[in-house]
């Protein structure tokens, strides 16, 4: 198995980057493929915390080549932020690539997100980076791509053709407005800085491919976050799943091998929408200290709620999931009962498969099989047979109910609290 995709199987924050940067000791590439700085994910080893927003996971293997695929909108601030916390940090950046050919967030973007929002009457709680503007310009085929952006006259144009619609915008609604020369000045030295990462990313994965390499695809959100899949209109503006891979980086779809399900231990959401397991009070108080669900990007309290089995399953269903890894689990130590729901429930009929509309799924009422919990502290525990026998019930149970099996588990934020139950690239011990 050459390649494998690490994919939110929830709402996203399911711990995609912790097990990516796990997995990258043994690859030679990650690519992350959609999304922007919309996404935050941590990775702890040692005393060492990073948050990662643009950059792939994989930067802290040196051997290992991070890409930024063309399916990703990149804010350029963001991203040369990004860059010196880890120039700071001492992390190499010598390995990263960036896609001529993916789109770019300007700070307007960012402005016309938030003005959505305002006059939305039912708010998606976007992350406000400007991730929907971007994807929207894309679509509408006025978006600025990274080629352009690089190359001084074509930016220039962009801005002079641009600016007119995004000004008038801004100027009805009493926002600030931009001008020509300031965007362009103040981009000068990212650029510069940029184009020494540019490449044509798809040729780039193309000879690792025909090397035989192993690549890791490093998902951002999650599936029910998907534009396609998800909880529409609840959701971002890209699709996290599996499927949108190879059209993402530019590769034939049957290169991709291995779908890696990430599943946090319970469920959790950011933002507005259906959340048919969500629960309020001691429990979720517990669950949201224990787990520190707090945005990594935004810093807003996630939405705490018991593992729903219907929307795994269908989260499986979208992306083929060949193996699962839950995260998160030492966090339900202490909880008594932990509940699963096994169905839904709406007007006393008995469902359970994931509804299209947004308003049926916000009156499905969850249907809960209750497992005994376990007291232990787990994060010491490196073995899957040194789990207490509720635990190890609990993994089996997720197991048999999606028919997927749980080769990862995690049981702490650091690197080292990861249990891998069967080897993905090489025989050799991750280290
Ligand atoms: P991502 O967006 O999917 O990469 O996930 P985030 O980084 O946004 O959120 C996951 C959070 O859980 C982070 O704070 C991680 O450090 C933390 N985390 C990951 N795995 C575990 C685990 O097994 N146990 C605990 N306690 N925390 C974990
Ligand atoms: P990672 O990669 C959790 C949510 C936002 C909002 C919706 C749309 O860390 O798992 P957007 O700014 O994308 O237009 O917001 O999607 N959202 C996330 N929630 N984790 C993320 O990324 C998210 N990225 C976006 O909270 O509800
Ligand atoms: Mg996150």
């Amino acid at each position: 198995m050459k390649t494998l995709a690490v994919i939110g199987a929830q709402w996203g924050d399911e711990g995609k980057g912790k097990i990516t940067d796990y997995l990258a000791s043994q690859a030679d590439m990650v690519v992350r493929f959609q999304g922007g700085n919309n996404a935050g994910h941590t990775i702890v080893f040692g005393d060492q915390k990073f948050a990662l927003h643009l950059i792939p996971s994989g930067i802290f293997r040196h051997n290992t080549s991070n890409i930024l695929a063309q399916g990703m909108v990149i804010d350029p601030l963001a991203l040369n932020e990004e860059m010196d916390m880890l120039n700071d940090a001492g992390v190499p950046l010598t390995n990263l690539f960036i896609s001529d050919r993916a789109h770019i967030i300007m700070p307007f973007h960012k402005d016309l997100d938030k003005l959505l929002e305002e006059r939305r009457p039912q708010k998606v709680g976007t992350t406000g980076r400007g991730i929907g503007p971007a994807y929207m310009d894309k679509a509408a085929r006025t978006g600025l791509r990274v080629c352009t952006f690089i190359d001084s006259v074509g930016f220039k144009n962009y801005l002079e053709t641009m600016l007119p619609f995004i000004n008038d915008a801004l100027k009805k609604a009493a926002k600030n407005t931009y001008k020509v020369q300031e965007l362009f000045d103040l981009f000068k030295p990212i650029r510069n800085r940029l184009s020494n990462h540019l490449a044509d990313t798809s040729s780039v994965i193309h000879d690792a491919l025909k090397k035989n390499e192993r690549i890791l695809f490093e998902g951002a959100q999650g599936t029910m976050l998907c534009l396609d899949h998800g909880t529409y209109p609840f959701v971002t503006s890209s699709s996290p799943a599996a499927s949108s891979i190879p059209l993402n980086v530019g590769m034939p779809a049957r290169n991709l091998t291995s779908v890696l399900g990430i599943v946090k231990a319970y469920t959790t959401r950011v933002g507005s929408g259906a959340f048919p397991t969500e629960i309020t009070g001691e429990t979720a108080d517990a669950i949201a200290t224990k787990g520190h669900e707090f945005g990594t990007t935004t810093g807003r309290r996630r939405r705490i709620g018991w593992l729903d089995i219907v929307q795994l399953r269908y989260a499986h269903r979208i992306n083929g999931f060949t193996d699962l890894a839950v995260t998160l689990l030492d966090v339900l130590g202490g909880v008594d009962a932990i509940k699963l729901c096994v169905a839904y429930e709406v007007d006393g009929e008995r469902f359970e498969r994931f509804p299209a509309d947004h308003e049926t799924l916000k009156h499905c009422k969850p249907v809960y099989e209750t497992l005994p919990g376990f007291t232990e502290d787990i994060t010491d525990v490196r073995n899957f047979d040194d789990l207490p026998e509720n635990a190890q019930n609990y993994l089996n149970t997720i197991e048999r109910l999606i028919g997927v099996p749980v080769s990862i588990f995690s049981v702490g934020p650091d690197r080292r609290a990861t249990i891998i139950r069967k080897s993905f690239f090489t025989e050799e011990e991750i280290s």
